[in-house]
């Protein structure tokens, strides 16, 4: 069966983690531009586990109809074979022709139906060319999708939308916020995660856990958590965080004061991944850093790295968010370069993420121990 994961506002990263969450899957297109998502061919099983899983994606459409042409009575026959509903709501998306023309076609499916003696009404999308996940689940609206496909069209609907409610609870439901400009999101949090790959039931750590953000998103997936801060204060808020969410889901979580350089020292286990965002410099002195900033973090991120090193599992990966400043990735090229040297390989090509005109940049770097450590 094919599925289209529709990518949220980060698509590159939403795109790795997708091929990170699903690595044996072929993609068999990608679009980052018509519109930001993926068609894959899988089980319905599979792609609904994977979809729950992900940060990045917002919806999952299921294309189980191949049309020759799309007509207001091909269309409408398509959604009486699905829905045996005497009154229905409908959306139209083209996700990747704009010739279709949307608007007049869903008239004309209304009014097809209507001449079937079906109660219908239709809903365009706010902005974009497609419904949002809001609309989807509140006004309970089916979404029906039409992907060009070589020689013809594929139609399907909307089978999952994210549970936008559930996401906003964990973030803004949280005993202790984070607060501070430029934080990290919570789904940057899960994909960053997710780019880990680790197995089930692994131990993923963050040693500059900040509010707990990553070991929040870990839990939640049912990984082991360690995490650790050098400030007492953060480590504290991490708890309150941790215990809010740990009674719902039963969920265990070791916390420690600490610098992220010397964690190997307070840890006594091994661990699969490091996941984290460190200290990404002072606000306000971005987009540029003075040469003494940006030595003092390339410092910081070599040093825990060598440390990470003694505490990773064979072949461990790290994930870390680095700080990129605008047309320059000095400091990303120089950790990669100090990393290498030290017996780690990048994994991909870090994958930049910023919100348009943020001062605050983030490139996501994955690095794997090295076989002979
Ligand atoms: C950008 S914040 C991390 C935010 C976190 N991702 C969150 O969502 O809350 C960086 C954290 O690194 C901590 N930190 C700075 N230097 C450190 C060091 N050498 N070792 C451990 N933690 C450190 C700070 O106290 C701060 O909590």
């Amino acid at each position: 069966m094919k599925f289209v994961f529709v990518f949220g506002n980060t698509p590159q990263l939403s795109l790795s983690e997708l091929k990170s969450a699903s690595p044996q899957t072929t993609l068999l297109s990608v679009s980052l531009l018509e519109y930001t998502g993926a068609l894959v061919e899988m089980t319905a099983e599979q792609a609904m586990l994977i979809a729950e899983k992900l940060g990045g994606t917002v919806k999952l459409i299921q294309l189980d109809r191949q049309l020759e042409e799309i007509t207001p009575v091909t269309l409408a026959d398509y959604l009486l074979s699905t829905d045996t509903n005497q009154k229905i709501s409908f959306g139209l998306s083209s996700l990747n022709d704009p010739d279709l023309k949307v608007n007049q076609l869903s008239r004309d499916i209304k009014r097809e139906l209507q001449d079937r003696d079906i109660k219908a009404r239709f809903v365009m999308p706010q902005e974009g060319s497609q419904l949002s996940s809001v609309v989807i689940s509140k006004q309970k609206v089916v979404e029906l999708a039409v992907y060009k496909w070589q020689n013809f069209y594929l139609v399907g609907k909307t089978v999952w939308v994210q549970d936008f409610q559930e996401w906003n609870r964990r973030d803004y439901g949280r005993p202790q916020a984070s607060g501070h400009i430029g934080m990290l999101p919570l789904k940057v949090a899960r994909m960053m995660v997710n780019l880990a790959q680790v197995k089930k039931g692994g131990t993923i750590l963050d040693p500059y856990c900040g509010v707990g953000t990553v070991l929040a998103e870990a839990m939640v997936l049912g990984y082991r958590v360690f995490g650790s801060d050098l400030d007492a204060g953060q480590v504290e808020k991490t708890r309150k965080n941790l215990e809010w969410l740990g009674a719902e889901y039963n969920l265990k979580f070791k916390l420690q004061v600490g610098d992220a350089r010397n964690v190997s020292n307070i840890l006594n286990e091994k661990v699969a991944a490091v996941v984290t965002e460190p200290d990404l410099g002072p606000n306000d002195l971005r987009p540029q850093y003075a040469p003494d900033v940006q030595n003092r973090l390339i410092s910081l991120y070599t040093g825990s790295l060598a440390d990470w090193k003694r505490i990773l599992e064979p072949l461990g990966t790290v994930v870390i968010a680095l700080p990129k400043l605008v047309n320059d990735g000095s400091i990303v090229q120089a950790v990669i370069d100090k990393a290498e040297a030290m017996g780690y390989s990048l994994h991909v090509h870090p994958v930049d993420y910023f919100r348009p005109g943020a001062k605050v940049r983030r490139s996501i770097a994955i690095f794997k121990l090295k076989d002979k450590n």
